[in-house]
């Protein structure tokens, strides 16, 4: 089954407009060089520089996403931003559940379900983040964590088309530690059988899950070379040109 990469930046709070402006022309101009892209690119910069990163991206193949939606189209939900706005602005992705919005904001995964569905309504695909704590793991227990969050986040309505997956473990974001091939390998696996089980053989065989946490050029190939591991949702590393298309050209070979 062939899955095409995707190499998916995510700014978090990060980038002031000049800032944004010049990664953004920076990531377009490196893509643009590469002709014939055997992955797909994507960044997803905060609400304030969308429409900034949309002009400096433009006629580069880089997707532009957001990090996080209302599941209202509009009405009285004071600072939030719904997914007809993120559609209107030019969105094509919005990421769901990242482990940060979850521990930080107290999101569910039923309030992410909900979110993802709403995503699909106004044609935006939604990246689901799931993931087990340090404590989660050396209890053994994640596995067991990340299955009941795709279970409980993912929508009967997901398909390959509307939806990737991130296996983020929340103690490999932004630390510099990776788990071994071996646990990510595992959980993907699991990952994947659990949408066979939820969606379909065939929605779970093409849909893509994304490995994120600490992932820089010198672990890309590695991770990426995964059999289940269809890309990377990258944090700190997104925020360098040189580091984010490094990690692209070390895993996808291009
Ligand atoms: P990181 O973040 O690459 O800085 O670890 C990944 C993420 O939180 O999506």
């Amino acid at each position: 089954m062939v899955r095409k990469l995707l190499i998916a930046g995510n700014w978090k709070m990060n980038g002031l407009l000049a800032e944004g402006a010049d990664l953004a022309k920076g990531i377009a101009g490196e893509v643009k060089k590469m002709g014939k892209l055997p992955c797909e690119f994507l960044v997803c910069p905060p609400f304030t520089l969308l429409t900034t990163v949309k002009k400096s991206l433009r006629g580069a193949k880089v997707a532009l996403g957001a990090q996080d939606c209302h599941f209202a189209d509009k009405g009285a939900h004071t600072g939030d931003i719904s997914p007809a706005m993120l559609k209107d602005i030019g969105c094509q992705y919005v990421i769901l559940g990242h482990s940060e919005r979850r521990a930080n904001h107290g999101e569910t995964s039923e309030l992410i379900n909900v979110k993802a569905q709403s995503a699909y309504r106004n044609e935006l695909k939604a990246i689901i983040c799931v993931g087990e704590t340090l404590n989660e793991r050396d209890a053994g227990r994640a596995v067991e964590v990340c299955t009941k969050q795709i279970l409980d986040s993912v929508p009967e309505s997901a398909t390959y088309q509307n939806t990737v997956i991130a296996y983020e473990p929340v103690w490999a974001i932004g630390t510099g530690k990776v788990p071994t091939t071996k646990d990510v390998a595992e959980i993907h696996a699991a990952i994947r059988k659990t949408l066979a089980r939820k969606l379909g053989k065939s929605n779970a065989n093409r849909m893509r899950i994304l490995y994120g946490g600490s992932v820089k050029p010198s672990n890309a190939a590695e991770l990426l070379s995964l059999d289940d591991v269809d890309g990377a949702l990258i944090g700190g590393a997104s925020l360098k040109v040189e580091d984010f298309i490094g990690i692209a050209k070390n895993a996808c070979k291009c």
